[in-house]
């Protein structure tokens, strides 16, 4: 075969392949078989020193010739894949030859966010002395977050929660009872549920007081249910997640939704009940050496005839905990702000 008919043979076998490249990638295998060290186009050049020297000169111009033919169509090519949607990685790199074998870089795997590992916990306890896990809504109306809830517009108690108001009168929820109404209607009792949550309050930011925070609230409801029902759950739970006796106080307190109201608290786990660090006053407690947990209470008899159920027939409790400081208890954390700080020196310690 002449010289020049090779050449011309090479051409079109690299433009048909050419057009069967289908990304970057595969682009790259071709610039190797024809333009590469051992490639088509590089043998052929060669052969010309072999040539008898009347021959030369026409195999140097077929030679020329298909160098710049394949240069142009190369061009061209790359040209419609650059054309393509950028990728978010960076075209220099994927003009390079990947090699999908090589052993990847190093990387630190991350995990679970410390109070997302302690919600599951949590989950699983309440599952096992069978509640039902539900999910709050984040944004809701007002209807469900205050007056389902015994709390009518311009309610005073309204004020207990510094509200997050949109535009068109949704709340932020500022409590996971928010969803008490949706989970008693319509239900018979036995109802046993968990509501998890985050919850959102316009407030100045402290020590122990975030404006986001998650919440694990408790719905029972059946016939005879009484408060040591509540208490005896409750610290059931504890005991349970901190795995050791808590040390637990009751208090009356008062929300519109339950009657009688209570609040649990903890002893604070950074002074231990003393109130003091180092002679100075507890920043975690303020002071008091506890640590407000939990409002709760027997369900107000209004809440369950707002949802269809008869008072004189049913009873039930209802609690509210904040999981960052049941967290913060658990592992002896003083600033409820490292939650969300995004410091990876906090986050790794989980
Ligand atoms: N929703 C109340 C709060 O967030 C807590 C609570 C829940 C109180 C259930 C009583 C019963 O402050």
């Amino acid at each position: 075969m002449t010289f020049t008919k090779t050449a011309t043979q090479i051409k079109k076998s690299a433009l048909n392949e050419l057009a069967k490249t289908r990304d970057i990638n595969t682009l790259a295998f071709w610039r190797k078989e024809y333009l590469g060290k051992v490639g088509k186009f590089t043998k052929l050049t060669r052969q010309i020193a072999q040539l008898p020297a009347k021959e030369r000169a026409s195999a140097g111009k077929a030679v020329n010739e298909l160098k710049q033919a394949l240069a142009k169509a190369l061009q061209e090519r790359e040209k419609q894949f650059h054309e393509l949607p950028p990728s978010p990685v960076s075209r220099s790199q994927l003009s390079t030859f990947f090699d999908l074998t090589a052993p990847g870089a190093d990387f630190q795997l991350g995990h679970l966010h410390p109070i997302t590992q302690m919600r599951q916990y949590a989950e699983d306890i309440f599952v096992r002395m069978g509640f039902e896990v539900f999910e709050a809504r984040e944004v809701d109306d007002d209807y469900h977050n205050f007056e389902s809830l015994n709390m009518p517009p311009q309610h005073p108690a309204r004020d207990l929660w510094d509200t997050f108001w949109t535009e068109d009168e949704l709340v932020l929820i500022t409590h996971t009872s928010s969803m008490q109404h949706r989970i008693l209607l319509g239900q018979k009792p036995p109802i046993r549920a968990i509501i998890v949550g985050r919850c959102f309050r316009h407030e100045a930011t402290d020590a122990s007081h975030e404006h986001t925070l998650n919440q694990i609230e408790g719905l029972y409801v059946d016939k005879g249910i009484k408060l040591p029902d509540l208490i005896g759950t409750f610290k059931k739970f504890l005991d349970e997640f901190s795995q050791r006796d808590i040390k637990m106080k009751i208090q009356p307190s008062h929300f519109p939704f339950v009657e009688p109201g209570i609040e649990f608290l903890l002893d604070c786990a950074i002074c231990f009940g003393t109130g003091e660090v180092e002679g100075e006053r507890c920043s975690t407690c303020g002071g008091s050496g506890w640590l407000e947990l939990a409002g709760a209470g027997m369900v107000h008899p209004s809440v369950l005839a707002e949802a269809g159920l008869d008072p004189q027939k049913y009873s039930g409790f209802a609690w509210g905990f904040g999981l960052d400081r049941l967290v913060m208890v658990k592992y002896g954390i003083e600033n409820i702000r490292h939650f969300y700080s995004g410091d990876l020196r906090f986050i790794r310690q989980f």
